[in-house]
């Protein structure tokens, strides 16, 4: 477990460290002669944050989660660890679910941005949320989910908290297979708070967050 926990740090760091090298990049280019600054746009870096996210997810459900004989109590086909990824990992011998693991991920990362003095952030949102801690927080992310549900596509923008302005970004979370669907749709918490969303293959079942703070101008 502490492997893994390592293998997040490690990555983590890395992406910080692309976020700063970024930010350095558009400092030194922007501090020139010239009037406009130059540097990556920030939809595109919110589009290798999120890359990088994503493919981290689907490393860790592929060749981690997936080579569990169980999940969530349900044996698996192509399962060869005596291992479970259940959500009550921490209280048993089980490993993470990718959701958890990405939450894991995402407050590590929180801390490392706020140790570096930066306030980038991401997470996982929906409005059908079991952790309470994934409800769209403010009217930004609600009217953001809204329209990823909607158009299926990702929803760009500035937004101001307090002092500061974020470039943020919220990509869609499909159902891209059927233990996504199976899984939430027969959660007690799923079924207790919203008995009548019942998600199908390839739904929007939330959203990534990412916040990308900005230099006032
Ligand atoms: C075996 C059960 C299981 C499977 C499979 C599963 N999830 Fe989840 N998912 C959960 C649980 C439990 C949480 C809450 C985890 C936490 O505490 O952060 C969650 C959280 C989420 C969230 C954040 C909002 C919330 O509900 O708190 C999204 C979005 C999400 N899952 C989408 C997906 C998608 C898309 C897939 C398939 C690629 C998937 N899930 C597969 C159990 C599952």
């Amino acid at each position: 477990m502490s492997y893994l926990l390592r293998q997040i740090k490690a990555k983590t760091i890395a992406l910080i460290s692309l976020a700063a090298i970024i930010c350095v990049t558009a400092i030194a280019c922007g501090g020139g002669s010239s009037e406009q600054a130059v540097g990556i746009p920030p939809e595109m870096v919110a589009d290798y944050v999120h890359t990088t996210l994503a493919a981290d997810r689907t490393a860790y459900t592929q060749h981690v989660v997936n080579r569990a004989k169980k999940l969530e109590g349900k044996e698996k086909d192509k399962g060869v660890l005596e291992i479970e990824a259940t959500e009550g990992w921490e209280n048993t011998d089980g490993i993470p679910l990718p959701a958890q693991m990405f939450r894991l991920g995402s407050e590590i990362a929180t801390d490392y941005a706020t140790e570096a003095g930066l306030t980038f952030s991401y997470n996982l949102i929906s409005p059908w949320n079991i952790n309470d801690s994934q409800a769209p927080k403010n009217e930004f992310e609600k009217k953001a989910m809204d329209a990823v549900i909607e158009t299926g596509k990702p929803y760009k923008d500035y937004q101001q908290v307090g002092d500061q302005t974020y470039f943020s970004a919220l990509y869609p979370d499909k159902a891209v297979a059927e233990a996504c669907v199976t899984c939430h749709n027969t959660h007690p918490i799923h079924l207790e708070r919203y008995p009548d969303k019942v998600f199908k293959m390839d739904d929007v079942m939330g959203g990534v967050m990412i916040n990308l703070p900005i230099e006032k101008t």
